[in-house]
């Protein structure tokens, strides 16, 4: 590149940062919750925990500290009033009668932090684990005390003890009768980064160290296949989400052989001209590239040492955002099933435009390859 187009490929990633941010902080609602995405039919006056807990990392990284603390707050919230409901669902799981999946939390809250009232997939254990491991970089990034946190933590680790060995969906909401690789890490993530600060008392951190040990164990047994980190336990491909625990979780070293070889995995089966999908067999959309999982293998790359391949995803993903510099869900330049696409039109409308995870994924990357700067991000706010 030359130093005149360098430049002005620079400004474009300004540009989007100063947007992605304003976004975010904008739409996230007074009770702390940030919306997937303002329009979208199926997603309006909802907030996921996966979502959620990546936006606030992300809102966290750019120093935007008042903003990712009001989304734990609210998440704390969400959390300890469902506390009979978790000590209910714990008791019968070690009693033997392991509560049915709709009788589980859900992935998805309203911004008041109730149930959802619409049909949804919602038996998810991820964002249960990746709310936990936001909340401690948070923390830790910034100097913050946990203590408020303390009670919702337990609640979770309680959770999360009774039923990560349960098939549940997947990050997309898909495949419940497979216990997902992503999933696992998302969990194992939480229960590191919790005991690590030691955020809730003696003997729950010694029973999070155990569990934690066994779910590294099936992921390095189980959760691989020709040395790859794959999709669910059994199966033998790989899928987008794989990225996220080379990094940012960091559950898989991206130096390791597995970890190495899971990225090279995405790049040949999933990344077409620099975009990420989700995993071959797609059909959302007909199934196209999605710029936060191109984010986050970019930032698998960056862990890896491979800068200059994250600066090119990064820029990828920045070539998604349309005229007014909202990031889409996905693209439809590369479609795994393009008889798909119209049905999911005439069903839900046009792709997620904005989706606030997207935006996310873009700071979060951009920021961490230094192609953004926070102080640029922070300027006048009062934080
Ligand atoms: C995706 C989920 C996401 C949700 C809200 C769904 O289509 O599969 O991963 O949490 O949208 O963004």
């Amino acid at each position: 590149m030359t130093d005149t187009a360098a430049s002005d490929a620079d400004s474009a990633i300004g540009r989007l940062a100063a947007h992605s941010i304003a976004l975010i902080t904008d739409l996230q609602t007074p009770e702390g919750a940030y919306p997937a995405s303002p329009t979208f039919s199926a997603y309006v006056g909802y907030s996921w925990l996966r979502d959620g807990a990546f936006i606030a990392d992300a809102a966290s990284a750019a120093g935007r500290i008042d903003s990712a603390s009001r989304f734990f707050a609210w998440c704390a919230d969400v959390i300890a009033r469902r506390a009979d409901k978790i000590r209910w669902i714990v008791a019968e799981t070690q009693a033997g009668r392991t509560p049915a999946a709709e009788h589980m939390l859900p992935a998805r809250f309203t911004f008041a932090g109730e149930d959802g009232t619409d049909e949804w997939w919602d038996f998810q254990l991820d964002g249960y684990g990746t709310w936990l491991w936001a909340l401690v970089q948070h923390l830790d990034r910034h100097g913050l005390d946990g203590d408020a946190y303390r009670e919702a933590v337990a609640l979770t680790i309680e959770y999360l003890l009774a039923s990560w060995e349960r098939p549940c969906y997947d990050w997309w909401e898909e495949h419940a009768q497979h216990v997902h690789v992503s999933t696992l890490a998302c969990i194992v993530a939480g229960f590191d980064a919790v005991a690590r600060v030691r955020l809730v008392d003696e003997g729950l951190t010694e029973r999070v160290r155990a569990e934690s040990i066994a779910i590294r164990r099936l992921i390095g047994g189980r959760g691989i296949s020709d040395g790859h980190l794959i999709k669910w336990l059994g199966s033998t491909a790989v899928d987008g989400s794989l990225a996220a625990a080379i990094a940012p979780l960091g559950v898989t070293d991206a130096r390791s052989d597995v970890g190495r070889r899971t990225i090279d995995v995405l790049e040949s089966h999933l990344t077409v001209d620099g975009g990420t999908h989700r995993y071959l067999g797609d059909t959302f959309y007909g199934g196209g590239q999605w710029p936060l999982l191109t984010c986050f293998l970019g930032l698998a790359h960056l862990a890896a040492g491979d800068r200059d391949r994250a600066e090119e995803l990064l820029d990828w993903a920045a070539g998604t955002a349309n005229a007014a510099l909202d990031l889409p869900e996905q693209v439809a330049g590369h479609l795994i099933a393009p008889g798909m696409r119209q049905e999911w039109i005439d069903r839900w409308g046009t792709v997620a435009t904005p989706l606030l995870w997207s935006h996310a994924m873009f700071l979060r990357l951009g920021l961490a390859l230094g192609r953004i700067d926070e102080a640029d991000l922070t300027d006048g706010v009062d934080r």
